[in-house]
C-alpha cells in the first residue's frame, strides 16, 4: 500500500522550483502558479515533517518577491486613506514559477495571503528555534505596514471571490500576520492594529450566535475555522468559535468531507480535502481526537491509486449541474493539489504527536 505521508512529502519536494516557489498544482494549468496562501501552508507542513530547508527556501523566495516591490508598496500605503490603491501598486497574489507575476486576468486584490505569510514566517522561526534572518526584516515590515494601511478595504477572499466584501477569515489571517510581525520586529504598533481588527470582527462579523462569512452575511464559510486555528483571533473554545464549528458541521458537512460554503458552485461545490484536514486540526486543538482521526481517515480514502489528493471531491455537490460547466472551462479539477497534501501532513503530524 502506498505511504501517503511519505508520498506527500516527495510530491511537494518534487514540485518546488529551484527558486523556492511551490506550484499550486502541477497538473492543472490554471494553478500553474505559486500563491503565498498555498505556499505558506505547504511550507508550514514541510516544517512540521522536518523538511526545514524546503520551508526556508520558500520563505526566502517570498521575502525577496515582496522586497523587490517596495516602491509600489509605499505608493499603495500612501494612497490607502483615499480608497483602493492603483492596481499596479498592489502586491501580487500569484507568481509564475520563475518569479514573474501572473499576467492573465485574475482577481488580484486579496490580502489574506500576506497575513498567512507573516504567520508562517514566525512559525518557521519558532519551530527551528532560529533568529530572524536579516533579509526577511524589510519584507516583514513592508507587509505589516501594507496590511495596517489596507485592512479596512473590501477585497477578494481566500477563495478569490466576492471582491466587494469584507471577509472574516481574511481579517483573521491579517490578525495572525500582524501579531506575528509585532513579535518578530518587537513593534507594538502592529499589535495595536491586530487588536483593532479583532474588535472589528467582534462588532461586525457576527450573525446571531456565530461568526459570519463576511460583513452583513448570515452564512458561514468553512474558512472561519482559521479564526481560531491557526490565527487565534479567538481561542478555539470561545463560544462564538464553538457555535461556528457547530454550524460548519451542520451546514457544510453532509458525508465526511467539508464544503467551502453552501452556495459554492465551483466545480459544482464539492468537499474540500484541505478544509476537512483543518477541521481535524481544530479538533486536535480542542482535544476531540476521535473526530480528528475520522477526518484523517476520510482524507486517506480520497487519495487516488497513485496517491494524489484532489482539491475537492465531487460528492454531495451543492450544484451538480455546474460540474460539467467547469470541466468544460478549465478541464477536470486540480489533482494533485499540493495544499491538500500539506493539510493532510499537518493533520497527520499534529495528531500523531499527541
Ligand atoms: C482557491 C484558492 C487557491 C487557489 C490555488 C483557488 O481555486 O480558491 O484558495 O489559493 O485555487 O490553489
Amino acid at each position: 500500500m502506498l505511504d501517503l505521508y511519505q508520498h506527500s512529502i516527495d510530491l511537494i519536494r518534487t514540485n518546488q522550483s529551484a527558486n523556492g516557489a511551490y506550484v499550486a498544482s502541477p497538473s492543472f494549468p490554471t494553478y500553474h502558479y505559486c500563491w503565498f496562501r498555498d505556499g505558506t501552508y505547504i511550507a508550514y507542513a514541510m516544517d512540521l515533517v522536518g523538511e526545514h530547508t524546503s520551508a526556508r527556501r520558500f520563505y526566502d523566495w517570498a521575502a525577496a518577491m515582496v522586497t523587490q516591490r517596495a516602491a509600489a508598496v509605499e505608493r499603495a500605503i500612501a494612497a490607502a486613506p483615499y480608497g483602493q490603491p492603483a492596481p499596479e501598486d498592489l502586491l501580487d497574489t500569484r507568481y509564475t514559477l520563475d518569479g514573474a507575476v501572473g499576467t492573465d486576468d485574475w482577481p488580484n486584490f486579496q490580502l489574506d495571503g500576506f497575513g498567512t505569510l507573516l504567520w508562517g514566517m514566525r512559525e518557521h522561526l519558532r519551530i527551528n528555534r532560529a533568529a530572524l534572518p536579516s533579509e526577511w526584516r524589510p519584507a516583514i515590515e513592508l507587509l505589516a505596514r501594507y496590511l495596517g494601511a489596507l485592512w479596512q478595504l473590501p477585497c477578494y477572499d481566500c477563495w478569490e471571490e466576492f471582491g466587494d466584501k469584507i471577509h472574516t477569515a481574511t481579517l483573521a489571517a491579517l490578525y495572525g500576520g500582524l501579531e506575528a510581525a509585532a513579535a518578530l520586529l518587537n513593534t507594538s504598533e502592529y499589535a495595536t492594529t491586530a487588536a483593532a481588527i479583532k474588535a472589528f470582527v467582534l462588532d461586525h462579523c457576527v450573525a446571531g450566535e456565530s461568526l459570519s462569512k463576511f460583513v452583513g452575511s448570515p452564512l458561514v464559510d468553512a474558512s472561519l475555522i482559521h479564526v481560531a486555528t491557526p490565527y487565534r483571533l479567538l481561542a478555539p473554545d470561545h463560544p462564538l468559535m464553538r457555535n461556528t464549528i457547530t454550524r460548519i458541521e451542520r451546514e457544510l458537512r453532509r458525508d465526511g468531507g467539508v464544503h467551502r460554503y453552501a452556495e459554492d458552485s465551483y466545480y459544482g461545490g464539492g468537499e474540500w480535502v484541505l478544509l476537512t484536514a483543518y477541521l481535524g486540526w481544530y479538533y486536535v486543538e480542542t482535544g476531540v481526537l476521535h473526530r480528528a482521526h475520522e477526518l484523517l481517515s476520510w482524507i486517506e480514502r480520497r487519495a487516488t491509486q497513485n496517491g494524489a489528493l484532489p482539491e475537492q471531491v465531487a460528492a454531495n455537490l451543492n450544484y451538480p449541474e455546474m460540474l460539467p460547466v467547469w470541466n468544460e472551462r478549465w478541464g477536470t479539477s486540480a489533482c494533485p493539489l499540493l495544499w491538500s497534501h500539506a493539510a493532510y501532513l499537518t493533520l497527520y503530524t499534529l495528531l500523531h504527536s499527541q
